[in-house]
C-alpha cells in the first residue's frame, strides 16, 4: 500500500510541531540518543571527535540534524504524492559521496532511524502514537534506502 495522505500529514504536522521547539535543544538530543545507541558514531563526526561532551550550538550539529528531519519530512510528502522518494540527482550524487567519504555504512542509518524516532516520540509527548512512528519510519527508510542505493553504486 502507498503512502497515504494521513501518513504524510502525520510527519509534516508533527515536524511543524516540533519546529516551534528549541531547534538547538532537538539536535543535542538527536545526536546525544546517537551516541547512546552507538557511541562509536562518535569519531564519524568532525565535530564531535575531539570533545567529551556534546558543542551547545555547534551549528554543524545542527544543521545534519535539522536536514535529516526536514528530508524525511519533504521524502514524506513526495512518497504520498509520486510514490517514491525523489531527490535531485546531484543532490543524492553529492550526499552518496559525502557519506561515503566519512565512513558511514548501512547499519549506522538504523542507529540514525532509532534516534530520530525517540527524538520526535519525546518531543511529540502526549500527541505520539504507533501510526505516527510507521510514518516517520518509513518514510526514513526509503530516504535511506536512496542514499544507500547511491553509496553502493559510488563503492
Ligand atoms: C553529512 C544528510 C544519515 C553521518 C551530511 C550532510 C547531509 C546529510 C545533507 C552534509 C552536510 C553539509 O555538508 O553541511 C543526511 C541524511 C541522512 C543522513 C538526510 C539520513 C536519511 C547519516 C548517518 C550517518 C551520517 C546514518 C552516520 C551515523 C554524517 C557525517 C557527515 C554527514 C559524519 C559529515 C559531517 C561533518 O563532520 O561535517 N549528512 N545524513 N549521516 N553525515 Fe549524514
Amino acid at each position: 500500500m502507498g503512502f497515504t495522505d494521513k501518513q504524510e500529514a502525520l510527519v509534516k504536522d508533527s515536524w511543524e510541531f516540533m519546529k516551534q521547539d528549541d531547534i538547538p535543544q532537538l539536535s543535542l538530543r538527536f545526536f546525544s540518543l546517537i551516541l547512546e545507541i552507538a557511541p562509536a558514531a562518535k569519531n564519524m563526526f568532525s565535530f564531535l571527535k575531539d570533545s567529551n561532551e556534546l558543542p551547545q550550538n555547534n551549528p554543524k550539529l545542527k544543521a545534519h540534524a535539522v536536514k535529516v528531519f526536514k528530508m524525511t519530512c519533504e521524502s514524506a510528502i513526495q512518497l504520498r504524492e509520486k510514490g517514491e522518494v525523489v531527490v535531485g540527482e546531484t543532490t543524492l550524487k553529492y550526499l552518496g559521496s559525502i557519506h561515503l567519504q566519512q565512513g558511514v555504512a548501512d547499519p549506522h542509518f538504523e542507529v540514525v532511524k532509532e534516534a530520530l524516532l525517540r527524538t520526535v516520540e519525546e518531543a511529540m509527548g502526549k500527541k505520539w502514537n504507533d501510526e505516527m512512528k510507521e510514518a516517520w519510519g518509513e518514510a526514513y527508510d526509503q530516504l535511506a534506502a536512496a542514499i544507500k542505493a547511491e553509496m553502493h553504486a559510488e563503492a
